[in-house]
């Protein structure tokens, strides 16, 4: 199998995302992560761009040991000086020369002839080699230069001691299979000993499809950031790239020498230090990556992990594969989660149990651990005497308020209405009219018991009558239905 090399750039090319700055201690906790990681070039930074970037080239360079350290710089003198000022203190240093070789921006933006820019670029290699052996060289919108004059570029900085040829696709134009002959054709005319890079931009969604089409071609290092992230759509993705390498071993009959378990954490650290959130469903990464919500998958799933997962979870660093308990998920679903909490439910209890699981999940996207919990409490506790029809309660500008209750006990309704020095004591009030009893309130909370604006409430109410005790526990997405579910079951408990 072929050794694909993986080359890093998300401290630089990712650093280059939209409203992105990372400060250089940040770049070097990713930077060894990366190592830790087995990532075999890091390109930490564009060193000329700004005194933060030397610092943050100097101390990784400093402190990575087994990760060759590379720093970015025009195909200029004094980027090139300044680039080794930071990259000479790495054991494995790499100098990362660039310049446009595309009519468009040779016209437009270097204002140069081909014959001026192909000077300048053996030129630059030939000066970056007198400080380093390994230097790298890119065509800047190599996908869009004329390929005859590309050659003679490659050939000419391979002459100067390039080591390594990368090929962009700076603006992210190419279509895969278009990409890939590219790449055949200059693997066609490389020496044996040059290492052949791409560097996919991801404008049309097409970064990873076109990188792996690069390794299919001849390509033999890859150059990726981690969550996709660079200059305007990103980069192609690192955990995209090599996960389908891994995954698909035998299409490509490659490897690299990444340990994959690091993958989740990383692209956490990222998203954490960048403020890049990951999109939910951001293949590998995304918190959807490894979710099943369906009925049919779950079920799947659940019998044998590989109905619907081509990735073990595991190999990216997470500890299982997450089943979402939604209005799609089906009983099985929901029985093995209980049994997980601990609950062993009859065939007919689960019924019971699914049924109300499938009313809350109507009403919520994600059904919690500790939604499950408080739905199974509450059906151990209800005594079916009492049960709240419906309320409605008005509260004044004075605070006092209003409430208005129906209940229904067995084929009976019962009405109460009542004021109240607030909402909750009006509530209690009306109850206690409807009831027609009196009791002393010593104790009631409410507190939030699961987490987001459509939270469960869940209410505790302790009632005195004639010395003895009653505890009503009540929960609901309302907090006032929460609380006056909790006193109806206290009242409950004594009639019982
Ligand atoms: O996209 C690009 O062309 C680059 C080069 C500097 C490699 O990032
Ligand atoms: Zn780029």
């Amino acid at each position: 199998m072929r050794r694909i090399y993986i080359f890093d750039t998300t401290l630089r090319d990712g650093e280059q995302t939209p409203r992105v700055t990372l400060e250089p201690q940040e770049k070097l906790r990713i930077a060894r992560q990366l190592e830790e990681m087995g990532v075999d070039v890091i390109e930490a930074g564009f060193p000329i761009a700004s005194p933060g970037d030397v610092e943050a080239v100097t101390i990784i360079s400093k402190e990575i040991k087994n990760s060759t350290v590379c720093g970015l710089a025009r195909s200029v003198k004094k980027d090139i000086d300044v680039a080794w000022s930071a990259l000479q203190y790495a054991r494995k240093p790499r100098i990362h020369v660039f310049i446009a070789t595309s009519e468009i921006h040779m016209k437009y933006k270097l204002k140069k002839t081909k014959e001026e820019v192909l000077e300048q670029a053996v030129e630059s290699v030939r000066y970056a080699r007198s400080f380093c052996d390994d230097v790298e060289f890119s065509a800047e919108d190599a996908t869009r230069s004329d390929p005859e004059f590309l050659k003679e570029v490659f050939l000419g900085v391979i002459d100067a001691g390039a080591t390594v040829i990368n090929v962009p696709d700076t603006v992210g134009y190419c279509i895969p299979n278009e990409f890939g002959n590219f790449i055949a054709q200059i693997k066609s005319y490389l020496p044996e000993d040059i290492i052949l890079s791409i560097h996919c931009h991801n404008d049309l969604g097409l970064a990873t499809a076109n990188s792996l089409l690069g390794v299919l071609n001849g390509a033999n290092q890859v150059e990726v950031a981690v969550n996709g992230l660079g200059e305007r759509a990103g980069n192609a993705a690192l955990e995209e790239v090599v996960m389908a390498i891994r995954t698909r071993k035998d299409a490509f009959d490659a490897y690299t020498n990444l340990n994959t378990e690091y993958i989740i954490n990383l692209s956490r650290l990222v998203s954490g230090f960048t403020g890049i959130p990951v999109q939910p469903n951001k293949a590998i990464v995304g918190i959807n990556a490894f979710a099943h919500e369906a009925g049919i998958h779950q079920d799947g799933v659940l019998k044998e992990r590989s109905t619907y997962e081509i990735m073990n979870p595991k190999d990216i660093g997470l500890d299982s594969s997450e089943i979402v308990l939604g209005k799609h998920s089906g009983r099985h679903a929901l029985n093995e989660r209980l049994k997980q909490l601990g609950y062993s439910l009859s065939e007919e209890e689960l019924m019971k149990v699914f049924e109300k699981f499938k009313v809350l999940a109507d009403e919520k996207r994600e059904i919690l651990d500790r939604d499950l919990i408080t739905l199974l409490e509450e059906k151990k506790l209800e005594i079916p005497v009492y049960r709240l029809i419906n309320m409605e309660i008005t509260t004044r500008s004075d605070n006092s308020s209003y409430a208005v209750v129906n209940l229904e006990r067995g084929e009976e309704t019962f009405h109460g209405e009542a004021e109240g020095d607030g909402p909750v004591e009006a509530l209690f009030n009306a109850i206690e009219k409807a009831v027609e009893m009196h009791f002393e309130l010593i104790d009631f909370s409410l507190k939030s018991v699961t987490t987001g604006k459509d939270a469960l409430g869940e209410s505790l109410v302790k009632l005195k009558k004639n010395g003895e005790i009653f505890t009503g526990r009540g929960t609901s997405k309302n907090v006032l239905e929460a609380s006056a579910i909790a006193y109806i079951n206290a009242i409950n408990r004594a009639l019982v």
